[in-house]
């Protein structure tokens, strides 16, 4: 098996989540390429003392060019704050390294833009994190959307929805601020989710109308006193999309306030003959629509039918590790030329489009006006 070296630039979530994927990729049965974690830089030394606990990380630092001039790093993951993507994103891409990005791709459209050009003039091989779409039962839905048996599509809907930031008592951090976040805010944070497999499937909106909504203006700022927060914390965005040649209502939904719910991120497909509906509440569970004289939801348990082989048993049900997994296994595979048909991690072009779609929202909910995208 080829093995690759990987370099985390920015070891706190993603990055930590990361690097366990890598540790257990044992369980992955048919890849023939292996990540190697060979080297992390974070700014804060706790973060980087965790990354002891993995052997093969042998360089661990606080200056990233450190790490971007390890001959060992060949692919780098980069999990920072958004106002930071862009000068590291470049950095990574002129040190001839590849690179595994993450959402959203810039603090903005423009940023995006850039980020998308230098990796098209590196030629590095570069992608976008996205791991809800490898969920057994959003394959299943992209592969009911594209069989042509829902008749015309009538409606869709895609949205991810969490509530941790209901708890007003939860000390700020870069997320909460447009510095650090971007203007877009929540649409940064959570909209590649929602948008990915419509974008994926060609139905990028045409026009929309945008609900932004803000949450607590202030927060405990983690140091006794209370600090401004200004990013949007929920977005429904009212789309309208060309399916076939027929205009069809879409719906796209990001909630950092959602009473109730951890991590919820869902998509249904509605059309005059079928239809296809998938959360993450009910992770194995796909709920399949069959129009006809009498109507049915047949809801089946999927189980652990992921796009790559695992040695986990058929009949038990993933969870958010076993994403990070399989979207690397799609990352690296893609990286040798050997991803088949099996789904491919957003792209640069991709994450440009989710950009667009921000771009516009905003300017719709200043104007309270629909907006056209390009
Ligand atoms: N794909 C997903 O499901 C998912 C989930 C959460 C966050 N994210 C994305 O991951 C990225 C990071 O988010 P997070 O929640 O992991 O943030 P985090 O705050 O937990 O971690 C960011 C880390 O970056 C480090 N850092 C900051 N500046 C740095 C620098 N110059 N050099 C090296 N390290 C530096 C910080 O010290 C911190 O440890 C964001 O783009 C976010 O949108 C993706």
């Amino acid at each position: 098996m080829k093995t690759v070296g990987i370099g985390i630039i920015g070891g706190g979530l993603m990055g930590r989540e990361m690097a366990s994927a890598f540790m257990r990729w044992c369980a992955l049965a048919d890849v023939d390429v292996k990540p190697e974690l060979v080297a992390v830089a974070d700014l804060v030394e706790p973060v980087r003392e965790w990354f002891r606990c993995i052997p093969s990380c042998e360089q661990i630092t606080a200056n990233y060019n450190e790490l971007l001039a390890n001959p060992k790093v060949d692919v780098v993951y980069v999990a920072v704050p958004h106002n930071l993507h862009e000068t590291i994103y470049l950095d990574v891409l002129k040190a001839g390294k590849d690179l595994f990005a993450e959402k959203p791709f810039g603090i903005d459209l423009g940023s995006a833009q850039r980020i998308r050009d230098a990796g098209l003039s590196s030629g590095r091989f570069v992608r976008c994190s996205s791991e809800f779409p490898f969920f057994p039962g959003a394959q299943r839905v992209i592969e009911a959307a594209t069989s042509g048996k829902l008749g015309r599509v009538l409606q869709v809907v895609s949205g991810f929805h969490h509530s941790s930031d209901l708890d007003a008592t939860k000390p700020a951090n870069w997320k909460r601020f447009s510095r650090t976040c971007g203007e877009i805010g929540v649409l940064g944070d959570l909209g590649m989710h929602a948008c990915h497999i419509p974008l994926r499937l060609g139905w990028k909106p045409t026009r929309l109308f945008a609900q932004l909504q803000k949450g607590y203006p202030e927060r405990p700022d983690g140091k006794g006193g209370m600090t401004p927060c200004d990013t949007w914390d929920n977005a429904m965005l009212h789309c309208w999309t060309t399916i076939h040649g027929d205009e069809v209502p879409m719906r796209l939904e990001m909630k950092r306030l959602a009473p109730g719910e951890t991590n919820t991120w869902f998509i249904e497909v509605l059309g005059t003959n079928g239809g296809a509906r998938y959360s993450t509440k009910e992770p194995k569970t796909l709920w399949l629509f069959e129009g006809g004289k009498e109507q049915y939801w047949k809801r089946t348990d999927l189980g652990f039918g992921m796009p790559f082989k695992a040695v986990t048993g058929g009949i038990f049900e993933p969870g958010f590790p076993d994403l990070m997994q399989q979207m690397w296994a799609a990352y690296l595979m893609e990286r040798e030329g050997k991803l088949a048909s099996r789904f491919g991690c957003a792209t640069p072009d991709e994450a440009v489009d989710t950009q667009q779609i921000f771009a516009a929202a905003l300017e719709s909910q200043r104007t309270q006006q629909v907006v056209s995208l390009p």
